[in-house]
C-alpha cells in the first residue's frame, strides 16, 4: 500500500497552486440557534490547512454538512463553519455561496497565495452522493476544475463512495492529509496485534448499525461491553422484559446468536436507569436489568454496571470505545457515559474513542481529551475500518 501524503505534496512545492482539500466539517449545530456546539472536527483539520497556508498554497476547502437532499437548504449552509474556521486559523476564510458555480469559481480565482476559501455544502449538489457513476463523475469534473492538487483530510467521510471522496482523486494529483494519515495509523494498531486484554465498549442506539462491527470484532476482542440503547435488544434476547425501551424486535434472534457464539465475552448491563418518558425531567429510578417496569424505558446504564465495566477496563491494555452508554445530553442520564469514559481515562491502556457522538460526549462532559490515546473524528468510518472493509476514500488515494 503506498499512499502519498501532505509532506510529499509540500516537497513538490505548492506556492501559488490551488489545493483542493476535502475536509469533514460536518459539525453538530444547535437546533434552535444554529450555533456550532462542538468544533472538534474543524480543529482536527487545522494542521493540514495551516501547513498549506504557510507553504503559500491557494487553499480551497470543501465539505458536507448534515444530509441535505442534493439541493441548497439554508439550514445546512457551511457559512457558520467558515466563520469559525477563520477564527481558528487567525485569518478570514472566503466563503463561496455555491459549490462549483459562479461564486465558487470567482472566489477561487480571487484567492491570493496563502489564503483559504470554503465552498458551500457539497451535498447541495445531486452529483456528490449519486449512485450513478456518470452523474457523480460530472460533478467530480467540476470540483476538480477548482484545484491543481487534491488533499483528502476528511477521515469521517472516507467510507462514503461520494464524488469528492472517491472520484476527484482520480482526476487530480492526490495525497492524504495529516488527519487521515494519523487516523489510519492509529486504527491499524487495533486491527494489527493490539496489546491484550483488548476491550471494546459499544453503545449508541441501534444494534443494526453495529452488527457488522460486532461480527468482525467478536473473534478478536477479549471482552465486548455493551451499553446504550442497543443493549435492550440484547437484554430481550436473554429473555428479559425491557418495558418501553428502544428495541429492535427483528434483531433479537441475531443478538441471541451472538451471545451464544461467544459465551462470557459479551458483557451486558446488570442495572439500568429507567424513566417514565424520554425527557430531561422524567421520573426515573435505577432498576435491575431483569426488572424494568413495563411502562418505563431505560435511558442509561446503572451504577453497578458502570462499576463492572470499570473493573474490566482497569485491566485492559487496549480499548476502543464507540457510542454513548445513555442519553448523555440529559444530565439525569449522563452518569453511565461519564463513568465509562472516566474508567477509560484511568486505565493504563492505549485507548481510542471512535465516533462523532462519543467524541462530542467526551468534550460535552468536560473530560480531558488528552487523557485518551486518540479521539477519532470518524464514526461510521472508524467502525468500517475496524470491520476490515475497503474504504472508498482510502482506496482512491492508493491508486
Ligand atoms: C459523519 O458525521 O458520520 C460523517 O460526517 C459522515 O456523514 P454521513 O454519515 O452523513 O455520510
Ligand atoms: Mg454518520
Amino acid at each position: 500500500m503506498s499512499i502519498r501524503d501532505l509532506d510529499d505534496l509540500l516537497a513538490e512545492g505548492v506556492s501559488g497552486r490551488r489545493v483542493l482539500v476535502r475536509a469533514d466539517l460536518n459539525v453538530p449545530l444547535d437546533k434552535q440557534t444554529g450555533d456550532i456546539t462542538d468544533d472538534g472536527r474543524i480543529r482536527a483539520v487545522l494542521p493540514t490547512l495551516s501547513a498549506l497556508v504557510q507553504a503559500g498554497a491557494k487553499v480551497v476547502v470543501c465539505s458536507h454538512l448534515g444530509r441535505p437532499k442534493g439541493a441548497p437548504d439554508p439550514q445546512f449552509s457551511l457559512r457558520p463553519v467558515a466563520g469559525r474556521l477563520g477564527e481558528l486559523l487567525g485569518a478570514p476564510v472566503h466563503f463561496a455561496e455555491d459549490t462549483v458555480g459562479d461564486s465558487a469559481r470567482s472566489t477561487v480565482a480571487e484567492l491570493a497565495d496563502g489564503q483559504v476559501a470554503l465552498l458551500e455544502n457539497l451535498r447541495f449538489n445531486k452529483g456528490e452522493t449519486s449512485k450513478d457513476d456518470a452523474e457523480r463523475g460530472a460533478f467530480a469534473d467540476q470540483l476538480a476544475g477548482l484545484g491543481d492538487a487534491y488533499v483528502d483530510d476528511a477521515f469521517g467521510a472516507v467510507h462514503r463512495k461520494h464524488a469528492s471522496v472517491h472520484d476527484v482523486p482520480a482526476r487530480l494529483p492526490h495525497v492524504a492529509g495529516r488527519l487521515v494519515l494519523r487516523e489510519v495509523e492509529v486504527l491499524s494498531k487495533l486491527t494489527g496485534e493490539p496489546e491484550r486484554p483488548y476491550v471494546v465498549v459499544l453503545g449508541g442506539s441501534k444494534v443494526s448499525d453495529k452488527l457488522a462491527v460486532i461480527e468482525a470484532l467478536l473473534p478478536t476482542v477479549d471482552r465486548l461491553l455493551i451499553g446504550g440503547g442497543m443493549c435492550f435488544t440484547f437484554l430481550k434476547a436473554q429473555g428479559h422484559e425491557v418495558g418501553t425501551s428502544l428495541l429492535e424486535e427483528e434483531m433479537v434472534e441475531t443478538c441471541g446468536n451472538l451471545l451464544e457464539r461467544a459465551p462470557g465475552k459479551i458483557m451486558l448491563p446488570v442495572d439500568v436507569v429507567a424513566a417514565d418518558a424520554f425527557a430531561p425531567d422524567a421520573a426515573h429510578d435505577t432498576v435491575p436489568a431483569d426488572g424494568i417496569p413495563s411502562h418505563r424505558l431505560g435511558l442509561d446504564i446503572g451504577p453497578e454496571t458502570v462499576a463492572g465495566f470499570a473493573a474490566v477496563l482497569s485491566q485492559a491494555k487496549t480499548i476502543f470505545w464507540n457510542g454513548p452508554m445513555g442519553v448523555f445530553e440529559m444530565a439525569a442520564f449522563a452518569n453511565g457515559t461519564r463513568g465509562v469514559a472516566e474508567a477509560i481515562t484511568k486505565a493504563d491502556a492505549f485507548s481510542v474513542v471512535g465516533g462523532g457522538d462519543s467524541a462530542a460526549a467526551v468534550r460535552a462532559l468536560g473530560l480531558d481529551e488528552s487523557s485518551f490515546g486518540h479521539i477519532s473524528t470518524g464514526g461510521g468510518a472508524s467502525l468500517e475500518y475496524l470491520e476490515g472493509k475497503t474504504l472508498p476514500g482510502i482506496a482512491a488515494l492508493e491508486n
